[in-house]
């Protein structure tokens, strides 16, 4: 049995967890900034959707879909999508919108895909979930999961934190990153657009050898890492000083991986 979120929702699971669990307050306030984070509306998500390129009618399974935000443009986009996420809270709000907007996505609350074995899919998605593996096991085990939910021919198309990137314990575009003494964990602080801190999350240092390593261990056999652009809406909307020296030390980067 997990607890998650306090006394708020129990997952039945017999199965060891395989990521770090978010704090009530991080998860509600996480699902907020969906909506208006630079680094999610501009970033992480229109990359994600251009890495993934044509998915009208394919089918995808969405890893850590949080409150469906990415899902539902990749439904928006003609995929048939299944999402699941291990905080019931946000599947609930997912849900909600699900039944506002009925776009045919299937939600389930899970930290594994927990589907059937004759159910494979065509891509499967992930963005901002891999540095929430516990230790490089667990991330090993998600990478295996993913592959076992795959089809043949099928792809990984993620985002995540960038291994490489050296800025921290700098306040820019709204985060602060800081890593631990023994390097092993990151911490992210949140700001809103004034600078007030909001809530932070802290998340497993993965290097990108332990990514492939992991990736190649559940048979994935090409790997590409993607560097990240900003959406030119953002530049707009946001003014260019507000990205100065985002895409020459990006912290999130895209990670793709095939399985044939
Ligand atoms: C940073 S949020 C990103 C949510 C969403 N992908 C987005 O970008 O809007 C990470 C999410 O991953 C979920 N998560 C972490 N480990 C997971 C696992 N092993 N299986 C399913 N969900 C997981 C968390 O509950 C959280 O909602």
């Amino acid at each position: 049995m997990t607890e998650q979120f306090g006394n708020q929702g129990m997952v039945e699971n017999k199965e060891p967890e395989l990521s770090r669990q978010y704090g009530e307050r991080t998860s509600v306030e996480y699902a907020q900034i969906t909506e208006t984070d630079p680094s999610k509306r501009f970033v992480q998500y229109p990359e994600g959707l251009r890495l993934l390129g044509d998915v009208q009618g394919k089918r995808i399974l969405d890893i850590g879909c949080g409150n469906g935000e990415f899902t539902r443009m990749m439904a928006k986009s003609g995929a048939k999508v299944v999402a699941y996420d291990s905080a019931e809270k946000q599947i609930k709000l997912a849900q909600e919108k699900e039944i506002e907007e009925n776009l045919g996505i299937k939600y389930f609350v899970a930290d594994r895909p927990a589907i059937s074995p004759d159910e494979k899919f065509d891509i499967a998605t992930s963005i901002m979930v891999f540095p929430h593996a516990k230790d490089q096991a667990a991330l090993t085990e998600m990478f295996m999961q993913v592959s076992e939910a795959l089809n043949s021919e099928g792809k990984l198309v993620s985002v995540t934190t960038n291994p490489d990137f050296k800025r921290f314990g700098e306040i820019a575009h709204n985060r602060r990153f800081t890593k631990s003494d023994d390097g092993k964990n990151t911490k992210v602080e949140f700001f809103d657009g004034l600078g007030n801190f909001k809530f932070d999350v802290t998340g497993t240092f993965f290097t990108k050898a332990d990514y492939e390593q992991a990736a190649r261990k559940a048979g994935f056999k090409s790997i590409e890492w993607q560097p990240l652009s900003i959406d030119q809406k953002g530049i707009e909307e946001m003014g260019p000083e507000f990205w100065d020296e985002y895409e020459t030390d990006c912290p999130y980067v895209g990670f793709v991986a095939h399985k044939e």
